[in-house]
């Protein structure tokens, strides 16, 4: 699979170690920590579905290495930068590419764009990602980025939209509409069944909390 004398735990360590040096501090939700919970997950959905759980961990410890959103929306960023990484790890070419496909798939583009997945080393990166957008993490995660960004928490005058393209999906819009555009609907894009459980259960945390949200600001106890 390695080339040499660098096993797949070395590189998976190494990996973990560039991510964290690269990504630490980072305040708007993409941060580290993110990673680590990505690269967590996906390790406990990937065993369940037999993944490739080389190109798993790697693609989720990879998968914002370089996100879009900070780098004035060009996509494809990420990949090269993970491929440059991998290849100083003598990491196969094989590997590397399905990788950087990964990274290049995975991520969400607005309500009605299709993302297809192919492989299911993919589809696990992909949920696992998508399972740290909603739920507790998920509802604190998306007012940092609004914070990040200076937005304010609600705007009831500016309405929820559903993106037909990811030009307009990359237009900023406040926390709240963001549960309606993206948050609320991944449960239903969930790749794996293992996905799906844990996706159902964060999904009903974020419907009480904005129950309890709207409550408060319409004056209700
Ligand atoms: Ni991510």
């Amino acid at each position: 699979m390695l080339t040499k004398n660098m096993n797949k735990r070395e590189v998976i360590n190494n990996t973990a170690r560039y991510a964290r040096e690269t990504l630490e501090g980072e305040a708007s939700g993409h941060n580290w920590w993110h990673v680590y919970r990505v690269w967590k997950m996906a390790q406990n959905i990937g065993q369940k579905e037999n993944a490739d759980m080389l190109v798993v961990e790697l693609a989720a410890l990879l998968h914002d290495i370089a996100d879009y959103k900070m780098h004035d929306g060009d996509d494809s960023v990420g990949s090269i930068v993970a491929r440059e990484w991998l290849e100083k790890q003598s990491v196969d070419e094989d590997i590397i590419s399905h990788v950087c496909e990964i990274i290049k798939e995975a991520s969400f583009k607005g309500a009605k764009v299709e993302t297809k997945i192919n492989t299911i080393e993919g589809k696990v990166v992909q949920d696992a990602d998508r399972l740290d957008a909603i739920g507790a993490i998920g509802i604190a995660r998306n007012f940092a980025y609004g914070g990040a960004k200076n937005i304010e928490i609600y705007n009831p005058e500016v309405k929820p939209e559903l993106h037909e393209s990811f030009e307009k999906y990359k237009k900023n819009t406040d926390p709240i509409n963001h549960f309606y555009e993206k948050l609320l609907l991944l449960k239903d894009l969930m790749n794996t069944e293992s996905g799906k459980v844990i996706a159902q259960g964060r999904h009903e945390i974020m419907e009480q909390f904005l129950k309890d949200f709207f409550n408060e600001w319409g004056g209700k106890a």
